[in-house]
């Protein structure tokens, strides 16, 4: 599968939102996200994602396959704070091959702090950044929920 990395744009914040909203579904399984019964959503800003930092569909061809939010902390401190592939798209290495691609983007210093006790996300993380790495990177466990994070460089 030909997979590319595309932002966001303005007008296409609805598709994002609608994506959001099965990502932290997804997540909620492993703890537990603020559901607001009233409009039947889980809470979460985007607004800064159309500020100063990134979200990325993931796309083949047309279709949206997922998506990456990335924070720009400081000058040249990144971090993926979510990302997301659909479920019919899962286990391919799409979710592998787009992180890549977002590396190649922003170089400079990447904090990956995993999703907390989700096995799949940490299993993801460590294997997709050793193999981007080429095993360079620091690896953490740090909180209540033994969070893992990980640190490594690309410039
Ligand atoms: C985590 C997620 C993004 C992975 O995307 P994906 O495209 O399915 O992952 P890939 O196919 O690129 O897998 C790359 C590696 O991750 C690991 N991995 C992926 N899915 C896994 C699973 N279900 N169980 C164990 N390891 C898994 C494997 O090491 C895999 O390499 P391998 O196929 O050679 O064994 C996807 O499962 C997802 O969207 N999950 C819900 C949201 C989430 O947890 N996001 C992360 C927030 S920090």
């Amino acid at each position: 599968m030909n997979i590319s990395v595309e932002k966001v744009a303005s007008s296409e914040r609805k598709n994002l939102e609608k994506l959001l909203q099965l990502y932290l579904h997804d997540l909620s399984l492993y703890f537990p996200i603020t559901f607001d019964s009233k409009i039947c959503e889980y809470k979460y800003d985007l607004n800064k994602y159309f500020d100063k930092n990134y979200a990325y569909f993931i796309k083949s061809s047309d279709d949206i396959l997922g998506f990456v939010l990335v924070d720009n902390n400081l000058e040249d401190n990144y971090e993926i704070s979510e990302m997301f592939v659909l479920n019919n798209y899962k286990g391919k290495k799409v979710g592998e091959e787009a992180v890549k691609k977002i590396f190649d983007i922003y170089k400079g210093n990447w904090t990956i702090k995993v999703v907390p006790l989700s096995p799949i996300a940490e299993s993801f993380w460590k294997k997709t950044v050793n193999n981007y790495t080429n095993g360079n990177f620091r690896l953490e466990h740090t909180g209540k929920y033994n969070r893992a994070e990980l640190y490594f460089k690309n410039n």
